[in-house]
C-alpha cells in the first residue's frame, strides 16, 4: 500500500556534504530542503555525498547530526553506499543541496547529465561559469554590466614578476583592496589588503585555493543580494540588504540565525531597487544562469555594481531567499516545489546536457 503510494511520487533525492570548503552549510541547506519537499507530491531521500565523493544513502539519524565529520563517522555502519550507476534506480531526481567546488561548478551537473538524471539549477556550462569569478566578469563586462575594476593573477606570475604586478596594482586600483580566489564561495580565501606589504600573504591566503586570484577595488556602498527565478522567463525577488561587521560577509553572518544582518527588501529608494532587480535579471540571462540563482552586488551613488552570481544559494532556514520568497508571499515549501517543476522544465526542454 505505501509502496504503491510512494511510487506515485517524484523520488527527490537531496543530494548535501560534498567535496568543498561549504560542506557545513551544505548540510544546514540540505537538511533545510530535505523538510521542506511537499510530503503530497514527493518522496525525500537523504544522500550524502563524503569528501572523497561516494554517494551515501543516510538515514534519518543521520541527517540530523551536527556536522559532516559525525556523518562520516557513521557512513559505514548506518548508511548503504550507491555506486554512480546505481543512484537512477534511488532517486529520479536530484535536489542539489551542495555549495562550492565539485558540486556548484558543473562537475555534479556533468555527472547527472552522463546518468540522465534531471537536477536543479543551472546547467553544465552556466554552473562552471557561476564559480569562476574571472570568467563571470568578463561576460558580464562584454554585455556592459558595471563589475568591480580587478586585476586577475596567477600564482606562477606573482612568482616571476611579484615587483611588476604590485606596481599595476597601485596604477589600477590602489590601497584598500580585496584579494580572493576565483573559484571559491562563502568569503574562503578571501582578504582586504590595506598596503603593499600585505600583498604577498593575501595572495598566498588564496592561491591555497585556487592557481588565479583576483584583486579587486574594495567596494564601499550598500551590499545587496537578490534572488532571481525562472528559465525563459525571469523574475527577481525584492533584494536584500545585508549588513556586516567587519570588511567583509563572514560565512556565519552570512548562514547562522542570529549572525548577521540582513534587511528585506533592502532600504533603497523603489527605482533603486526596481534598478537591482533589471540589472540582476539582466545578468543572469548573460550568464546563461536557469531555474534560480541569488545575485550578489553593491549599490554605490545608486549604481548597481554585479559582484557574482550563487547558482545553489544556500537554502538554510535563516538565509535571505526565503525572506525575499516570503515578501511576494511563496513560503519555503513552495519555493522549494517551484525550483523542482522549474528544473524538471528546464531538462524537458535540453537538446544534449543543459547547458
Ligand atoms: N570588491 C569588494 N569590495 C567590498 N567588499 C567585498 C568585495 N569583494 C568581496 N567583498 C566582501 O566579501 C564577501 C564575499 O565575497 P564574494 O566576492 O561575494 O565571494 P564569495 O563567493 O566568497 O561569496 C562579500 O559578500 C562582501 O562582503
Ligand atoms: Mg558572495
Amino acid at each position: 500500500m505505501t509502496e504503491q503510494k510512494n511510487r506515485e511520487k517524484l523520488r527527490v533525492g537531496v543530494v548535501l556534504g560534498g567535496m568543498s570548503s561549504e560542506r557545513e552549510i551544505s548540510l544546514e541547506s540540505g537538511r533545510n530542503i530535505y523538510f521542506n519537499l511537499n510530503p503530497e507530491k514527493y518522496e525525500g531521500i537523504p544522500i550524502f555525498l563524503d569528501a572523497q565523493g561516494t554517494f551515501w544513502q543516510i538515514p534519518l539519524q543521520l541527517l540530523v547530526q551536527n556536522t559532516t565529520t559525525d556523518i562520516t563517522a557513521r557512513l559505514e555502519d548506518e548508511a548503504s553506499r550507491i555506486a554512480y550507476e546505481e543512484l537512477k534506480s534511488v532517486a529520479d531526481f536530484i535536489y542539489i543541496g551542495l555549495h562550492g567546488k565539485y558540486g556548484e561548478d558543473g562537475c555534479l551537473q556533468g555527472l547527472l547529465e552522463l546518468l540522465g538524471i534531471p537536477y536543479t539549477g543551472s546547467g553544465v556550462m552556466a554552473s562552471a561559469i557561476g564559480m569562476d569569478k574571472l570568467m563571470q566578469r568578463k561576460l558580464l563586462a562584454g554585455a556592459g554590466i558595471h563589475v568591480p575594476k580587478y586585476l586577475a593573477i596567477t600564482e606562477r606570475e606573482w612568482g616571476e614578476n611579484e615587483e611588476d604586478l604590485l606596481g599595476q596594482v597601485e596604477d589600477t586600483l590602489g590601497y584598500p583592496c580585496v584579494v580572493k580566489p576565483t573559484r571559491e564561495g562563502c568569503s574562503t580565501g578571501l582578504s582586504v589588503v590595506r598596503e603593499p606589504g600585505q600583498m604577498g600573504s593575501a595572495l598566498k591566503n588564496a592561491f591555497q585555493w585556487d592557481t588565479t586570484a583576483l584583486v579587486e577595488e574594495l567596494l564601499v556602498g550598500m551590499e545587496i543580494t537578490c534572488g532571481v527565478i525562472g528559465n525563459r522567463e525571469m523574475t527577481a525577488l525584492p533584494p536584500t540588504e545585508t549588513l556586516r561587521k567587519g570588511d567583509f560577509l563572514t560565512v556565519e553572518e552570512k548562514f547562522l540565525p542570529g549572525e548577521g544582518e540582513n534587511i528585506t527588501p533592502a532600504r533603497l529608494p523603489e527605482e533603486v531597487i526596481r534598478r537591482v532587480q533589471e540589472v540582476m535579471v539582466q545578468a543572469y540571462r548573460v550568464l546563461g544562469l536557469k531555474v534560480y540563482a541569488r545575485m550578489d552586488g553593491f549599490v554605490v551613488d545608486g549604481e548597481v555594481i554585479v559582484s557574482e552570481p550563487n547558482t545553489l544559494p544556500g537554502m538554510t532556514p535563516s538565509t535571505c531567499i526565503f525572506h525575499e520568497a516570503a515578501e511576494v508571499g511563496i513560503s519555503p515549501m513552495e519555493f522549494v516545489d517551484r525550483i523542482i517543476q522549474l528544473s524538471l522544465e528546464a531538462h524537458a526542454h535540453k537538446k544534449g546536457p543543459l547547458a
